[in-house]
């Protein structure tokens, strides 16, 4: 059966398109959807995609993923910087988690450049827009297979 993929976007990532274009780029979050939908058809995973703007909801998802998915492609958002709960259930659950941000956290603000969830990824892909979660399913197909030989 094929791997499951919970990619995973916090708040106002709902609204890519219109919300400061010249940071975020000029994509929809539908955009990106259909993208990394037709990545994980090529690699042979399923994805679960999904955004909320609700703290409580991404930590029922990734609880609950623990049961029903493989790995975990993660925007928090806002979130990134402030959240002990979100941290401590991707913790809880343990799955390979890669971290995307579509700008570059470290060439902006300062308390952007502190990550709670980074603590748990296995890593992080930031600053290439929309290409990042692309990337990031790439990067989820090599840690996957990775950890079927080991
Ligand atoms: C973001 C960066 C965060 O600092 C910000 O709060 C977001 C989007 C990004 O994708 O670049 O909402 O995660």
């Amino acid at each position: 059966m094929a791997s499951t993929i919970l990619i995973l976007n916090g708040p106002n990532l709902n609204l890519l398109g219109t919300r400061e274009p010249e940071v975020y780029g000029s994509e929809t979050l539908d955009d990106i959807q259909a993208k990394v939908e037709a990545k994980a058809a090529d690699l042979g995973l399923e994805a679960d995609f999904r955004q909320s703007n609700a703290e409580h909801e991404l930590v029922e998802w990734i609880q609950v993923a623990g049961d029903t998915a493989q790995g975990i492609i993660l925007n928090a958002g806002a979130f990134t910087h402030t959240s002990v709960a979100i941290l401590d259930a991707l913790q809880a659950v343990g799955l390979p988690l890669i971290e995307v941000h579509l700008s570059n956290i470290f060439r902006r603000e300062h308390f952007r450049q502190r990550s709670y969830v980074s603590r748990a990824a296995d890593g992080m892909i930031a600053g290439f827009g929309g290409d990042g979660y692309v990337l990031a399913m790439d990067a989820m197909a090599g840690l996957l297979a990775k950890s079927v030989k080991a």
